[in-house]
């Protein structure tokens, strides 16, 4: 089973990590058997699964309920799941007790959006691993004003990267980032202990991400610019996964086409 050490370890050795998202039992199976090391119970199943413009009406329930349905089939994967809109942002407290949950779920670690860096702390003393998710926070849509690419402009680069300094100082044992120039999230990841995982930020991090409907093309919505169709001459969907694993493992995905 891979721990928060291997996937360290991971990094240390310079082999790319591969996660998608998973929100359900067949997948988890068929995710794993293809070399997927991190499942992400993301809350974008309130787009895919739920038909929703945007992800902050996902509940702490349908998480609890995704988590459960991915890490009841799931062996060997990391099981990453997202605290959704409202789980965490008002006390630390109440976001340990969030993450508790989802913990008890069969979660291995919690992703949370934006730099929390009280909330972060208090969870991950208390033995809660956490992943910190920088950049385009999709949970703040309507504060940046869509979904647009963030650090473009060199005051937001170095927040960005202060943020992402910061957030690893209080205790996150992961960093997402999405939607940011691949030269920050190289610099990003070069100066962090530990890993980074990627949607939309280059190919230098520890690991890349893509939301699984959106690499199997099913997904109705218009697709990012770092999004890859694999079903795209591939025999069928264990094929598809298996080329985007091994892609991400070469580091031939994502290519500057899908770079910012
Ligand atoms: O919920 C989600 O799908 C995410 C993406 C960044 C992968 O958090």
């Amino acid at each position: 089973m891979l721990t928060l050490d291997s996937l360290n370890g991971m990094r240390k050795e310079g082999v790319p990590i591969a996660a998608l998202t998973c929100y359900d039992s067949s997948f988890a199976v068929l995710l794993e058997e293809a070399g997927v090391d991190i499942l992400l119970v993301g809350d974008s199943l309130g787009m895919v699964m739920q038909g929703r413009n945007t992800t902050l009406s996902v509940s702490m329930e349908d998480m609890i309920y995704h988590t459960r349905c991915v890490s009841r089939s799931s062996g060997r994967a990391f099981i990453m799941a997202d605290m959704p809109f409202g789980s965490y942002q008002e006390n630390s407290e109440k976001a340990f007790a969030n993450a508790a949950r989802l913990l008890s779920a069969g979660a291995h670690m919690v992703k949370l959006e934006g730099p929390l860096y009280e909330t972060v702390e208090f969870a991950s003393k208390r033995g809660v691993p956490v992943c910190a998710h920088i950049g385009l926070t999709p949970q703040s849509v309507h504060r940046l004003g869509g979904y647009r690419v963030q650090g473009k402009s060199e005051e937001d680069a170095r927040r960005l990267l202060g943020e992402a300094t910061a957030l690893e100082q209080a205790g996150a044992s992961m960093l997402l980032m999405e939607a940011i120039p691949g030269e920050l999230a190289a610099e990003i990841t070069e100066s962090l202990s530990i890993p980074t995982i990627g949607i939309g930020a280059g190919s230098a991090c520890s690991g890349q991400v893509l939301v699984l409907y959106d690499m199997l093309g099913i997904y109705p919505g218009k697709q990012a610019k770092f999004v890859k169709n694999y079903m795209e001459g591939a025999s069928s969907i264990r094929d598809a996964v298996s080329r985007y694993v091994e892609e991400v493992r070469k580091g031939v995905f994502p290519g500057p086409q899908h770079t910012f």
